[in-house]
């Protein structure tokens, strides 16, 4: 049928909610071939979502939304829409953008395994609720090409994916040639974003030097650099002492790796980054203690973006302490869960307010028989969990029905804020005219509970098992094509595309520019000196007498504790100014900053 001939004649195929539970009359889980073809002439291709409320990250509207070709073409009230389009009645529900997870692994190989969801079952079951993009990590093994890593991942999901996804690209050693194949990474394969190791010792574990060079290379590349924040030594001598100690089980992953190691590990990234400039994105932050680090870098002015996981905020860590082994080790992920059960709520307030910006789940499953490897030493255990399913109804739980946050921070921080932060936005991450159709049609009423039994995922243990849940995705469009339908799934593998992501990201590098060009540090002009020199007899000895040193140009200073300097906060900036500039008059020499300079908390030259 040629849609513009009946411009303006509204034939409606309409499409009722029923109530959850409420079995399908239709047999989904097959399309036709036309149907999923662009420019087909189905109906599939033309949708209208009427009657709800539409809610991006910094609005709210009653809407109808209406869809071609996978375009959002028009937002508003009373639209002309073309015959033959299909109509979802969305009255007492949310539109809101599809989800964007920005941490999985689909069926990545790991500790000697394989991640038993792949790119099917993964996406099918990110679908299901409610998330319509996931981006996954192509980890090369030590050695290996980046390139030939990246083109394995691709090979695995293209023919796979029913979601969209993006490819984030570990480095995971370091060389010129790793340098060289970030280059045509970013150039050539819409990459945009590299992931350091800080643990995972003598497997992708990077050391200070290594970090410092693939932070550079993220800055001149125009990329954003992502780091598993945890002291991966640390962890390997904490794991040693464990296990001679007798302590096998799975409670031992979390007493190897304490909060600390994971806060000085964020902590350190932020600065060895802001030391060379590069815009910094922390992985998966479970714990307290590295959530306040972040804040405090991001608060002297580190470019840094935090990013947790539905784990770490629809659970917590005293499931290691639980007398079955099976669903203790079935918690296992890195960093781990942490045993307090404030930390979900205090990580859920950080991204209400900002510290926070993005979510993922880490997704990375394996079966009690896969856990098993570790049955007699839990560094065995292979590390992950599941949530690409569950990750929008446990945030919304926990953050919206919780009252902690409102609808529009959902939406910022499951899906826009990610959108930003990797350079897809608004294509993706908006309800807008001209933004993907990527749409949730989202049920805040409808409840459901959480259980392997019913999930999509292949993995037979959830870590949100028994959790009763308000919130449902009841449709989902995906390219403007409805995937799911009140619960049922109907996507089709290989439907979902690669999304490149661009480098030089706006939202990630235009404040560094600006910043770069306000803090160039800048030579103090002066007359040579012209007084007498040592001289060294080549053994670091002066001849002629050793000159006294002046008493008041050193001095020490005593530890500072409570009401002291905190020792996060270092008292040297490379800026020029110092903390105590005001305190004390110095006799030392300093570096003086430029005459523009606005900010003396940046502690970057480059
Ligand atoms: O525990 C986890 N997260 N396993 C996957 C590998 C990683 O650390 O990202
Ligand atoms: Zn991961």
């Amino acid at each position: 049928m040629d849609a513009s001939s009946d411009e303006g004649v509204v034939t409606e195929e309409v499409i009722v909610p029923r109530r959850v539970g409420q079995a399908s009359a239709e047999p989904w889980d097959v399309l036709s071939p036309v149907d999923i073809e662009d420019g087909s002439g189905s109906a599939q291709n033309r949708l209208l979502i009427k009657g709800g409320r539409v809610v991006n990250d910094d609005m709210m509207q009653d809407a109808d939304v209406y869809i071609e070709d996978g375009i959002i073409k028009q937002v508003g009230t009373n639209l002309h829409t073309p015959g033959g389009t299909r109509v979802i009645e969305a009255k007492g529900h949310l539109v809101m953008p599809g989800g964007i997870d920005t941490h999985t692994h689909m069926q990545m190989p790991f500790m000697g395994t394989q991640a038993i969801d792949d790119f099917y079952t993964g996406t099918r079951a990110a679908l299901a609720g409610g998330t319509t993009m996931i981006m996954d990590f192509a980890l090369p093994q030590r050695g290996e090409s980046l390139i030939e890593a990246f083109h394995r991942w691709r090979t695995w999901a293209d023919p796979k994916v029913c979601c969209d996804y993006a490819i984030h690209v570990g480095v995971t050693w370091w060389s010129d040639k790793v340098a060289q194949e970030m280059e045509e990474l970013t150039n050539e394969q819409g990459v945009n974003s590299f992931k350091m190791f800080m643990a995972y010792k003598d497997t992708w574990q990077l050391n200070d030097e290594e970090l410092l060079e693939s932070f550079k290379r993220c800055k001149e590349l125009g990329a954003l650099a992502q780091v598993h924040a945890e002291n991966g030594d640390v962890i390997k001598e904490n794991s040693k002492k464990l296990l001679e100690l007798g302590i096998t089980g799975p409670e031992g992953h979390e007493m190897s790796r304490p909060e600390e190691v994971e806060a000085e590990a964020t902590n350190r990234a932020c600065v060895l980054a802001n030391q060379v400039g590069c815009p910094l994105y922390i992985c998966k932050i479970t714990s307290k203690l590295a959530a306040s680090a972040l804040g405090q870098n991001l608060r002297r002015g580190t470019l840094v973006w935090g990013e947790t996981i539905a784990a770490a905020l629809g659970t917590d860590g005293s499931h290691y302490y639980n007398p079955c082994w099976q669903h203790a080790a079935g918690h296992i992920m890195s960093p781990p869960l942490r045993n307090d059960p404030q930390t979900p709520g205090f990580l859920m307030e950080l991204l209400d307010v900002g510290d926070l910006q993005t979510t993922g789940t880490d997704n990375c499953t394996f079966s009690a028989a896969q856990k098993a490897l570790g049955k007699d030493d839990f560094t065995k255990i292979p590390n992950g969990v599941n949530g690409v399913e569950d990750r929008m109804s446990v945030i919304w739980e926990k953050g919206v029905v919780s009252g902690k946050m409102d609808p529009c921070r959902f939406v910022a921080v499951t899906s826009t804020n990610a959108a930003k932060i990797f350079n897809i936005y608004p294509k993706k991450g908006r309800i807008a005219v001209g933004s993907d159709a990527d749409i949730v049609v989202w049920n805040p009423h409808a409840t459901r509970v959480i259980s392997a039994k019913t999930h999509h995922q292949a993995v037979d243990f959830n870590i949100f098992e028994g959790m009763e849940v308000h919130g449902i995705a009841e449709f989902v469009v995906c390219h403007g094509r409805v995937v799911v339908e009140e619960g049922e799934v109907r996507a089709i593998s290989g439907m979902g595309k690669y999304v490149p992501t661009p480098v030089f990201n706006p939202h990630v590098y235009g404040r560094l520019e600006e910043r770069e060009r306000a803090n160039a540090p800048c030579k103090v002009e002066r007359a040579p000196y012209e007084g007498p020199v040592a001289q060294l007899n080549g053994q670091g000895m002066q001849e002629g007498g050793i000159i006294p040193v002046q008493q008041e140009t050193f001095y020490t200073r005593g530890p500072t504790r409570s009401g002291g300097v905190n020792l996060h906060d270092s008292s040297f900036h490379v800026s020029g100014r110092q903390r105590d500039d005001d305190l004390l008059p110095r006799t030392s020499i300093k570096l003086v900053t430029s005459p523009n300079s606005s900010s003396s908390l940046l502690g970057t030259f480059w």
